[in-house]
Order: structure tokens, then sequence, then C-alpha cells
């Protein structure tokens, strides 16, 4: 077998996600099984402080080598890297991304991958123009538990799917956890609200249920039908949004599908992050399947069929493993010791479109992106939301 190839990351920010994602990266892929590539960390940015990001780099234990920069205009003309992840707000996403390509980098780019669908078609149109390689970081669609998903749909187990019943919703009583109106989830200045944040993942799952297992050639967007409710605290954000989604299908395919996408800021899909009701239900004339909460990083599902069949089954989050020492989370939060938190498997694959030299990702092409932005920007535009117009805009550069 090949030795594996070394794929060298840029990381374009230093907060939450940014520290998650790349703790992860720095696990061994052979830990998962994966033996075609390697990571390594070559350079982190900060916007505020080069200090920010050299102690960045020390909390996830990067190379001693690896490079601290004070901008990201100076990360994205470091010559040694082959990939930049974008990790800052999605007000930001457009303008962050679009210095990279148009400084010959490569994006894996964090959720949501932009305010509105207009600006995600001038990505991958700047993409396609630079030969680049560019993707949405919807780290749950590489998932083996969503690649399982998928394949149970495509192998008929439940018959064609009739609807989809998706929810992503945490009680974050947002007046107390954000009572200064400044973090990204409320803050209209950051594209904040239910809707990007959370309710991405509430389409994801619908998406890549009804979307992605139909053949390519028999794909059709699906009309929209939305109810958006207004966080009162900060006027421009949704606290909580439901949409109604018709697939159109052919009647061999089993005709229209429907789908209900729901995401709040105030209730959540299971309380007290108790997973015992699944948040995501995919339901077909022979049965249905479910997936337990978080919708963003499942490890649960169960297949239940009409003839009384039930199969469920647990994923492993694989990582440096017990005695390791390592642990990983997110927002406080706290994974097992040595259990990975499931962000490698898209730079997994991000790193093997570059060493392939493929220009988008396997599991959600630019095109279903900016589809799915679309349904979002139908959706505000059904709920009268608007952010302001420095991040809407299209315009680049636009200083933020
Ligand atoms: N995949 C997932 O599971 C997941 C989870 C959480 C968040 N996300 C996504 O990741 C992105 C970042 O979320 P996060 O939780 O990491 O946020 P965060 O902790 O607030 O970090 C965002 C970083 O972006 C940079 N930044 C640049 N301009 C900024 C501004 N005006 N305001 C705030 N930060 C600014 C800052 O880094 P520097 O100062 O170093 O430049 C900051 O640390 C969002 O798009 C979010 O939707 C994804």
């Amino acid at each position: 077998m090949a030795p594996p190839k070394t794929v060298r990351w840029g990381i374009l920010a230093t907060g939450g996600i940014a520290q998650t994602f790349t703790k992860d990266l720095l696990v061994d892929p052979k830990t998962r099984g994966v033996e075609n590539i390697k990571h390594t960390v070559v350079a982190a940015a900060s916007s505020s402080s080069r200090p920010r990001a050299e102690q960045f780099l020390k909390d996830v234990g990067a190379p001693s080598d690896a490079k601290a920069y004070g901008s990201y205009e100076d990360l994205v003309k470091d010559s040694d890297i082959d990939i930049i992840y974008v990790a800052t707000p999605h007000s930001h996403h457009y303008q962050n991304a679009m210095l990279c390509l148009e400084n010959g980098k490569n994006v894996l780019c964090e959720k949501a991958f932009t305010v509105n669908a207009a600006q995600a078609q001038a990505l991958a149109d700047k993409a396609k123009e630079q030969n680049l390689f560019l993707m949405e970081a919807v780290w749950t669609r590489y998932f083996p538990l969503s690649i399982y998903v998928r394949d149970l749909i495509t192998s008929g187990r439940i018959g064609p799917v009739a609807r989809v019943l998706s929810d992503n919703s945490m009680a974050l009583n947002p007046e107390e956890s954000f009572s200064d109106g400044k973090h990204r989830m409320v803050n209209p200045d950051l594209a904040g609200g239910a809707l990007l944040d959370l309710g991405i993942y509430s389409l994801t799952w619908v998406f890549q249920t009804l979307y992605l297992t139909q053949p390519e050639d028999s794909r059709k967007p699906p009309k929209v039908l939305a109810a958006m409710k207004g966080y009162a605290a900060t006027g421009a954000a949704d606290e909580m949004t439901t949409i109604v989604l018709s697939f159109p299908r052919s009647a061999e395919a089993g005709g229209d599908a429907h789908a209900v996408a729901t995401t709040s800021l105030r209730v959540a899909t299971t309380p007290g992050g108790n997973g015992d009701a699944p948040g995501i239900r995919i339901q077909g004339p022979k049965g249905e399947i479910q997936v337990f909460p978080p919708a963003f990083r499942p490890t649960h599902t169960k297949l239940i069929l009409s003839d009384g069949t039930v199969e469920e089954k647990h994923f492993a989050q694989p990582g440096p493993g017990k005695g390791s020492g390592w642990k990983n989370g997110f927002g406080g939060g706290s994974n097992a010791e040595g259990e990975g938190h499931g962000m490698f498997w898209e730079a997994d694959e991000a790193a093997t479109a570059f060493v392939d030299g493929r220009k988008e990702g396997k599991y959600e092409s630019l095109a279903e992106s900016i589809l799915i932005m679309g349904v979002m920007d139908e959706a505000r535009r059904q709920g009268g939301l608007k952010y302001p117009e420095h991040i809407e805009t299209t315009k680049y550069p636009v200083q933020l």
C-alpha cells in the first residue's frame, strides 16, 4: 500500500469550534481505519492578536514549528498551506472564504456556509474560476452513522421515504445565556438566530435522506413553507423556525415526499441533554429509521419495521482511546477520555479530495449547499428576517 499523503492545514480563527476541530484533526487517522492520508497543522491565525494564535497552537497540541499569525491576510499568503479551515461566525464566512480563494487556497468552511445563497454561489463560482477545492463543513454528513442511514434508505428497507420529521433544538435560555446580546446565537451582526446555527442540521437530515438519496438526475428542489418567531431581545434574529418542505418525486420513486424541519433556542429536542426520544424520524411504508439527538453529533439509531423487526445501533467516536489522557469536546462539554468529537471524518474527506484532485465534498456538492442556503433564504423571506446589508452583500472585500 502507498504511504499516506500528508495534508497541511491552516486554521483561520481560534474560537470554540476551531479548537475542537483542530484537536480532532491531529488524532492519528489510523485510529479510525484511515490509511491514505495524514493531517498536520502548519499555521493558525487570529484576527485579534498573534499571541492568541500562539496560545491556540499550544492548546491544541500543534507541531512546535506551526506558525502563528496575527491576521487572516497573513495566513492566506503562507505557501506551505494546502487547505484552510474557516471557523469564524457565519456572518464572516463569505468574506473570509473569499479571501482564501482569492489567494489560491483550498477551503473547508464551517456551517452555515454563508448568510445567503447568493454568497454561496459567488464562493462556488470563485472556487471554480481558481480551480480550488471548496466544501461546507457539515461534519454530520461524513459520520459512519449518516452513511449507514443513507444506505438503509437506498437499500429499500423502509420503502421510498414518504416523510421526514427533523428537529435540532436546544433550550439555551437565551436571555440568561446570551444576556448582553452579543453572542453569535442571537446577535444580528453575526447572522444570529436558531435557523442558520441549529436549523441547518434539521435541514441537513431532511436533505441527506430525501434529496441526496435520490438518483442525481431526478433530484428536484423542494417547495418551502415557513413560520418564524423572532427573538425579541435582539430584534433581527429568530428564536424558533419551522419549515415544511415538499419534495417533488416521480410516481415510480414514491411520489412527492414531505418533511418538517424545526429548530428552537428555547425548547429542547429532549430536555436536559437526555437523548431518549428520536429527534429525527425517517418514515416509509415499511417502517422508519430513528436518529437520536443531538442531530449534529448522533451516535444512536433505531430501525423499526412494520413486521416487528427492531435493529438498534450505537456508533463509536474513535480517538486515541482510554488511557491516552487525551480529551476533546465543545462548549465546555467533555467527551470520554480518548473519544474523538467526530470532526475528523469531514477533514479526512477534504484531505482525500485535495490529494485526489476533486474540487467538492463527496456527500454534499456545492450545488446542494447553495440549494439549502436558498431554502433558508426563503424561510427568512417568509418570516421577515433580514440581516444588516454589510453581512448579506456579495461585495468583496468588505471590512466587517
Ligand atoms: N460544526 C460544529 O459542530 C459547530 C459547532 C459550533 C460552531 N460551529 C460554527 O463555527 C463557527 C464559529 O463558531 P464558534 O462557536 O467557534 O464561535 P466562537 O467561539 O465565537 O469563535 C469564533 C472565532 O471567530 C473569530 N472572529 C473573527 N471575527 C469575529 C467577530 N466579529 N466576532 C466573533 N468572532 C470573530 C474569533 O477568532 P480570532 O479572534 O482568533 O480571529 C473567534 O474566536 C460558526 O459559523 C458556527 O456556526 C460549528
